[in-house]
């Protein structure tokens, strides 16, 4: 099963390269996940083998990005230096068929969707677990929120009153003793609301609630999806 999830992630991430990196691209975003990781293998191989110019400037969703970035040998930007990105890849956590998605498992979101909206076409790649028909139904762990740590218990309570079943402050298990902290500084919180009827109105409710950096759902945003599937198609 994990062999078959792996090569799904990796054909999703070759195809989406291959359709989508422009011939003449300057600046290129970069995500989160484990799925990414194949996209940048593939940009290696085409910088390599001259498909692609070797000049292009790659910007990071995050620390984990960022190393990838460094260690495949490309250039290495950072988003308030380029704000203005031709495309950027990445991973997502559930995506609906208006290619509405979740994002955030990793707890990248905030960075993501800086990078995701500075990006002038924004294209997922990911296995067949992610595409779904309605969001909150494949990713049963909520939707995160990015928050500021004073806030935590101030936006739980104000979630709950807009209806979320569940609300858990991400914690690090074994490897710390207290809550995951994000890439800038801030906590996450896990917002569970079932299936979600209505992604768009959610999202801007969530995103007022003061405290709140930004939420895991991304509406309207990417231009393509693509799902590596059981069988190796895209
Ligand atoms: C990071 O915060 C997330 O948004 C990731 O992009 C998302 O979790 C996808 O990760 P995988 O490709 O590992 O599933």
């Amino acid at each position: 099963v994990e062999a078959t999830i792996e090569a799904a992630k990796r054909l999703a991430a070759f195809t989406a390269i291959d359709t989508h990196f422009p011939k003449d691209a300057k600046v290129v975003g970069i995500g989160s996940g484990s799925t990414v990781i194949y996209c940048v293998e593939r940009i290696v191989q085409k910088k390599a083998a001259g498909e692609i110019p070797a000049d292009v400037v790659y910007i990071p969703t995050g620390f984990q990005s960022k190393e990838l970035i460094i260690n495949g040998g490309l250039q290495l930007g950072a988003v308030d230096g380029y704000p203005v990105i031709d495309v950027a890849f990445d991973g997502a956590d559930e995506v609906d068929p208006a290619l509405n998605c979740i994002k955030g498992g990793g707890a990248c979101l905030f960075q993501e969707k800086l990078v995701a909206i500075c990006a002038k076409k924004f294209v997922l790649v990911a296995d067949f677990r992610k595409n779904s028909t309605a969001l909150g139904t494949q990713w049963l762990q909520g939707v995160p929120i990015e928050v500021v740590p004073t806030a935590h218990a101030k936006v739980r309570q104000d979630l709950l009153a807009m209806g979320a079943k569940t609300v858990t402050l991400r914690l690090g298990g074994k490897a710390k003793a207290g809550p995951v902290i994000t890439d800038n500084c801030n906590v996450i919180i896990d917002a569970h609301f079932g299936e979600i009827a209505d992604p768009s109105t959610l999202a801007r409710e969530i995103k007022l609630l003061v405290g709140v950096v930004d939420v895991g759902l991304f509406i309207n945003m990417a231009a393509a999806s693509y799902f590596g599937n059981e069988d190796g198609t895209v």
